[in-house]
């Protein structure tokens, strides 16, 4: 006998188009209730499945769904794709608990799993940072930055939204600004393990910003005080474990975490004033704002000689894709 299910096309996020019918498993990351114009309410959702996120909207019931839905969860959805603001969302009908025993479901299909493989990576890390650091102190950091945050850091974002913001982002953004800090500073005759370091930390802060259980979310933390601050108090707590650790060389290096985004008014309380601090802002730019150009260029359909409009860059990306073809 046909069930339920079959009537529809299971189509996966990345497929899905404008007028087709929904019903699928998704887990619901985020429910935000607003207003329309006109005093009622409806839910925002944000959804994902192993092909990505989509946007959806209860319009409907949403007294009914507000208090049933928990982020974080997986549910049933049944609704159409239509499309707002160049996006398309699903128009959501109906939204069933999935059971336990759902033999459909497999659960870890909706953990985002990283990109690339986390450990391999990782331990790239470690090695380039043990082959470019000599100076016992910073070797001592190194050790208990490993021990007491090498798992936390493998699978966090990079970022709540913008770049790197995925499982293992944090690190790949990490090991990224290290391996170009070590050949700037060769290239300038800079202090490499400084900058190193530096690199190493600048963002460490963002392991307390925001947590990824059940789902990415900002912490009170990281709202009130921020990750600029938060990468120095880490580097501070874990300095205090090493015995006569040298008061300038912690300085120089909290002067790289707390100068790396460069002006005050995105967020730094300093300016970076020491080449290294200058480099190391640089080099995290660059990292972070080529990331948003190759991820824009991926995301921008073949058809599309340029991208939407991207607001963090402030223009639209050249697509050559259509060209190359
Ligand atoms: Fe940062
Ligand atoms: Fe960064």
């Amino acid at each position: 006998m046909m069930n339920l299910f079959d009537q529809y096309q299971q189509k996966q996020v990345k497929d899905m188009t404008v007028g087709d019918r929904v019903r699928n498993a998704f887990k619901i990351l985020s429910l935000n209730k607003r207003t329309k114009k006109n005093g009622d309410s409806f839910l925002a959702l944000e959804l994902m499945d192993k092909t990505g996120n989509i946007q959806g909207k209860i319009w409907e019931k949403v007294e009914t769904y507000a208090p049933m839905i928990q982020a974080g969860e997986i549910y049933r959805i049944n609704g159409s794709i239509t499309e707002f603001m160049n996006k398309i969302e699903i128009k959501v009908e109906s939204v069933e608990p999935v059971s336990e025993d759902d033999r459909e479901i497999n659960r870890a299909d909706f953990e985002e799993t990283p990109p690339f493989d986390v450990e391999k990576t990782f331990q790239e890390m470690m090695e380039t940072l043990n082959s470019s650091i000599t100076n016992p102190f910073l070797v001592q950091l190194i050790h208990h930055f490993s021990d007491r945050y090498g798992d936390p850091f493998k699978g966090h974002y990079g970022a709540l939204k913008i770049h790197h913001a995925y499982a293992g982002g944090l690190l790949e953004h990490t090991l990224s600004v290290i391996k170009l800090a070590i050949s700037v500073s060769d290239f300038y005759g800079l202090d490499k393990e400084i900058m190193v370091i530096g690199a190493l930390f600048h963002d460490m802060g963002k392991l307390l910003e925001y947590t990824r259980t059940p789902t990415v979310e900002i912490t009170g933390e990281g709202g009130l005080i921020g990750h600029i601050v938060l990468s120095n108090q880490i580097f501070l707590e874990i300095k205090k474990q090493i015995k006569d650790f040298p008061s300038d060389l912690s300085l120089k290096i909290q002067h790289l975490i707390v100068s790396h985004h460069g002006e005050r008014e995105f967020g730094s309380p300093e300016v970076p004033k020491t080449p290294e601090a200058f480099a190391l802002h640089i080099i995290d730019l660059l990292d972070s704002k080529l990331k948003i150009f190759q991820d824009t260029i991926q995301q921008t359909d073949v058809e599309r000689l340029f991208s939407e409009y991207n607001r963090v860059l402030g223009r639209r990306i050249y697509n050559p894709k259509k060209e190359d073809e």
